[in-house]
């Protein structure tokens, strides 16, 4: 199967689908203006500085290890760099606080620069799991077998390929030549896809290699498509080597619900099967429209050399990402395998979830007409170290993994039931027959204020918006975005919430929370600790269509709904802003 076949099925999948098509939908009428991307730059940390300023001090010397004397000042503003394999340090598993050994089992290499596979090589064609022929199946038990076989300190042994996430997530390295220290991490920030996409493409190239198979590809796990939406069979059957006793057992029969927290009732109910189905496919609608002009909301926002996650937000592909690990994992602390960064990838499943993390990705860039997210070299520069299929260190940079072509794997185009569904995605609007206003309790909202609040139980604010009535053309010019404001969960745990957004009536609002506009969802995982300061992140939703739906453009005020879910969970504010897209010239 050629790559131009599986373009045109992917993209005539998505030109049959009015909502999607280029010439009906303001979203993909992408307009050529120069990138702007002030609006995601607002720096929280007052102690970095541009890289401008340091390239004249330095004489133009480009480098991400540059330091600026006192006060721990950073140069920012280069691409995060591989780590130094001689400074590896004992890692901090999130839950327990307990020291954990993520080290790779070698200290040295030669590094050489990774080289894309070339052009003459086939294309290796990733499909879902719950669709796998015996054949196929049998291939990857028999791969993940002769991983699993190899002596426990061979970089290939599958525990060794475990630990490499470890190693990026939960602090074994500092960024390399960043004083003082800042630990190495890969999520929660535009470094998260690209990472994610060499570590599997690695993993899947060893695999290959182990049963001579050149053209081996690694499933993905569906859960975007109802037949999709649980744990796929292969990785069932405890005598298979794709089994992992660690998972949440409840969830073995049971549909995959995107809004599940831990303590949620196990399983979901059958007669409400169908509603999670429709909130799901909803949800990945919604998520791919609201943030198509504005990568950062997909993706995630940048990291640059000498800043540390969460800083940084991660973006609605990642949270999504994070419902996935606490669903498949146990419901217990310490939450392992898949639910805890530090042990997830001992889970074949992990592999499985993240090639249709990755595969999301592929269409998003698709959809958006293969343009890379973002231009910034601090993003395409960005470059991580593996060890490859040949044996050898790899140096590879975020612009050798901008397309799943580029490394000469495809998804099967499979359809995408999401996409212009048809489904009664939006809430029925409260009624507005003369005379029911009365039986509709209605109370007053106040502002969030100006101290922070914990999030104990469901806060209810009424939040002012930037501009009302907005025009076509001024909605392609600018996002209207739900910002949640320093969010401090705490170190290391797990924590939820979910946001609603409704419109009020005449200054009152209804008991109904509304329309669903995202959720942050936070997995245990390492965050910076040398700093004074604790870091905050934040959540950013886009709900331009958002506001179309519930008929709120004329609003002039929203009133948003923040339901606590898992953690202890403060919030710094809620603002409703614009961010400009990001369209321009190639
Ligand atoms: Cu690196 Cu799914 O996490």
């Amino acid at each position: 199967m050629s790559l131009s076949f599986l373009a045109t099925s992917i993209t005539s999948t998505t030109s049959n689908n009015p909502l999607w098509r280029k010439k009906t939908n303001p979203l993909f009428n992408v307009s050529k203006r120069r990138l702007n991307i002030s609006c995601e730059q607002r720096q929280d940390d007052l102690h970095v500085i541009d890289r401008r300023n340091v390239l004249l001090g330095l004489g133009g010397l480009y480098g991400a290890t540059s330091t600026i004397g006192n006060k721990g000042m950073l140069a920012i503003g280069a691409p995060v760099q591989p780590p130094d394999l001689s400074k590896c340090h004992p890692a901090t598993d999130d839950e327990t606080k307990q020291p954990v050994n993520c080290c790779p089992p070698y200290s040295t290499a030669s590094v050489v620069d990774f080289v894309p596979p070339s052009h003459s090589e086939g294309i290796r064609v990733r499909k879902p799991a719950h669709e796998l022929n015996t054949e196929d199946v049998e291939k990857f038990k028999e791969a993940i077998a002769k991983m699993k076989a190899l002596p426990d300190d061979d970089p290939w042994s599958f525990n060794q390929q475990a630990t490499i996430h470890c190693t990026y997530c939960n602090g074994a390295f500092d960024q390399a030549g960043i004083e003082p220290p800042v630990l190495l991490q890969i999520h929660g920030s535009w470094l998260f896809l690209p990472w994610h996409r060499c570590y599997l493409y690695f993993w899947e190239k060893i695999l290959g290699k182990l049963i001579g198979d050149p053209t081996f590809a690694i499933p993905f796990w569906n859960w975007d498509a109802p037949e999709g939406m649980h744990m796929p069979k292969i990785y069932l059957g405890n005598s298979s080597p794709l089994y992992n006793d660690n998972r949440d057992k409840n969830h073995y029969e049971s549909v995959f619900d995107y809004k599940y927290a831990y303590n949620d009732p196990n399983p979901t109910s059958p007669s409400q099967v169908d509603k999670v189905i429709r909130e799901n496919l909803c949800q990945v609608d919604r998520m791919y429209k609201e943030t198509i002009r504005n990568p950062e909301l997909f993706m995630g926002k940048a990291l640059r050399a000498g800043q540390s996650v969460p800083t940084n937000a991660s973006g609605s592909l990642e949270n999504l990402h994070n419902s996935v690990h606490q669903w498949s994992g146990p419901p217990e602390s310490p939450y392992y395998d898949m639910g805890n960064f530090h042990t997830a990838a001992r889970d074949p499943l992990f592999f499985g979830h993240h090639a249709n993390i990755d595969r999301m990705w592929d269409l998003y860039n698709n959809f958006r007409g293969h343009r890379p997210e973002f231009k910034d070299p601090d993003w395409l520069e960005a470059s991580f170290i593996f060890y490859d299929e040949n044996r050898q260190v790899v140096k590879v940079k975020v612009k050798d993994c901008l397309t799943s072509h580029q490394l000469r794997y495809a998804y099967s185009p499979e359809k995408l039931p999401w996409m212009n569904s048809g489904l009664k995605c939006r809430k029925e609007k409260a009624s507005k027959k003369k005379g029911e206003k009365k039986s509709l309790q209605l109370v007053s909202v106040s502002e969030f204020g100006t101290e922070p609040r914990t999030l104990t139980e469901t806060i209810r604010v009424i939040v002012p918006r930037p501009q009302v009535s907005r025009k076509k053309g001024e909605k392609e010019e600018a996002s209207e975005v739900l910002v949640i404001r320093e969010i401090d969960a705490p170190h290391g745990t797990a924590a939820r919430f979910d946001v609603y957004v409704s419109k009020p009536i005449e200054g009152l609002v209804s008991e109904d929370r509304g329309e669903f506009a995202g959720s942050f969802v936070k997995i245990p995982h390492t965050q910076h600790k040398t700093n004074s300061h604790r870091h905050k992140s934040s959540l950013e939703l886009g709900i331009t269509i958002l506001l179309e739906d519930i008929e709120a453009e004329d609003s002039k005020k929203l009133v948003v709904t923040l339901v606590p879910r898992m953690g202890k969970v403060i919030i710094g504010g809620v603002d409703v802003d614009l961010f400009k897209v990001d369209d321009y010239e190639d």
